[in-house]
């Protein structure tokens, strides 16, 4: 503080409400009495499922790194050599150009990776654009980075596609990043290569990089193919966020990575790279057997059935969804999900007759009927839901017949018939 100046408390405004949060709310209300078992579609942790275990590959690759005793020690800070090189490797797969290890940065989760992003490219008076809706933890990660949110929308319509206009319309000089999400949560989304090399080429044109979330990549099931944004890296720099999270399904592991996909080399000015290494030595990123453990879990998992078996899962759950909305009064879902584990409908109220709102929808459901889904507030839209469809089918299917009950209790009666 110079000169005794103002202290400054911005932090303490932070008032995003967090999924989390309003989760733990909702549980707290449901009524214990009326015997129903509590479902949960709400929270994107599948591995509650056992049709969601990790297989044991995976398992094993960490055990034998654990039982090595050769991993008991710090790794480097930003992550072990031979980590960084499978990432590398792995996302290697799927470009036009290759990727150093040297471009790949071990985090902890990609929820680290996010907030490595922000803290990278805030300065003051700068910008960033946000999807809405989006991921809550980029404009809580903001606003301790007093970095200014601004949101551009996804259009329903198109297939939750980027309103590229709203996005020329908010960039200005102090703009320095737009988010994309990719297979897309919370939409369910999943980017043609088309769409996504428009989105690259206005990024270009407004001179501002690409933040690719790409925690689902390759958990897709509908006509897309999974692109990773990198492959326009050359249009535009981009930052490629994952984790072994969601694809692995072993969230609990806070495996996940950061990466420079950019070969013009805009991140490579000495500059820039001290600047990213200094960060990592304040951070401490995950266990070191478990960084460990990557170069097996990547090298087995194209021949493992498991990853089938994820995706036929999540198509099935996912169809499931999409044909029982169909059957509930009140409530309507615009795009097929394709990707991700989670899907946005819409509540149309007017036909509601005693709901004043998301947020009341959804307590009222926990009370009611032992169901919690997430209102869209939380994502950025209100009057909207999101429904994550990763549980077991049969879990699914009686939470979505309870929301059914439900809005058939709370429809206009002229709606009925
Ligand atoms: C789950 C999720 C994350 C966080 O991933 P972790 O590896 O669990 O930290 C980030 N972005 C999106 C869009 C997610 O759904
Ligand atoms: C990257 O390099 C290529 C080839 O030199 C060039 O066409 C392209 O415009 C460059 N892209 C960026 C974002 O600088
Ligand atoms: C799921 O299937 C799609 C298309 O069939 C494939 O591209 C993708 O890699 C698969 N995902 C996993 C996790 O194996």
């Amino acid at each position: 503080m110079e000169n005794g100046g103002p202290v400054t408390h911005e932090a303490e405004t932070v008032s995003t409400i967090t999924i989390k949060g309003i989760l733990s709310l909702m549980m707290q209300i449901i009524d214990e009495e009326n015997g129903k078992r509590v479902i949960t579609l709400g929270m994107g942790d599948p591995t509650a499922y056992s049709c969601f275990l990790t297989p044991s590959v995976v398992r094993e690759a960490a055990v034998d790194a654990l039982q090595s005793n050769k991993f008991n020690g710090y790794a480097p800070t930003v992550g072990l050599l031979q980590t960084r090189r499978a990432i590398a490797e792995y996302l290697n797969r799927d470009l036009p150009y290759k990727l150093s290890p040297d471009d790949v940065f071990i985090t902890s989760g990609c929820t680290q990776a996010i907030d490595v992003s922000l803290a990278m490219l805030a300065r003051p008076g700068a910008n960033i654009l946000l999807p809405r809706p989006g991921f809550p933890i980029y404009e809580l990660s903001a606003a301790f980075r007093r970095l200014q949110v601004r949101y551009f929308d996804l259009l329903p319509e198109k297939g939750w596609e980027v309103d590229l206009d709203s996005v020329e319309a908010l960039a200005d000089q102090n703009t320095v990043a737009m988010v994309i999400i990719n297979p897309g949560n919370p939409c369910g989304n999943v980017y043609s290569y088309k769409h996504l090399k428009k989105i690259a080429e206005t990024a270009n044109k407004l001179k501002i990089l690409v933040i690719a979330d790409e925690v689902y990549g390759h958990l897709t099931f509908g006509p897309n193919p999974f692109v990773p944004m990198g492959v326009f890296g050359s249009t535009v720099p981009v930052l490629t966020l994952g984790s072994l999270s969601k694809r692995w399904i072993v969230p609990g592991w806070r495996l996940g990575w950061f990466v420079t996909s950019d070969p013009n080399g805009t991140f490579k000015e000495p500059k820039i790279i001290e600047r990213i290494k200094n960060y990592f030595d304040i951070l401490g990123g995950p266990a070191t057997f478990i960084q460990a453990a990557v170069p097996r879990i990547i090298e087995h998992t194209d021949d493992e059935i498991f990853f089938k078996e994820t995706n036929n899962t999540l198509k099935q759950t996912s169809d499931i969804c999409w044909e029982m909305m169909k059957e509930i009064p009140g409530i309507t879902c615009p795009h097929k999900p394709e990707g991700s584990m989670a899907v946005m409908v819409k509540l149309d109220l007017s036909n509601l007759k005693d709901i004043s709102d998301d947020i009341d929808f959804c307590f009222r459901l926990a009370k009611e009927e032992s169901v919690i889904v997430l209102p869209g507030t939380a994502v950025g839209l209100k009057n909207w839901l999101r429904i994550i469809f990763a549980s077991d089918p049969s879990s699914l299917k009686e939470g979505l017949g309870r929301i059914k009950s439900f809005c058939q209790r709370h429809v206009k009666m002229s709606q009925i018939y």
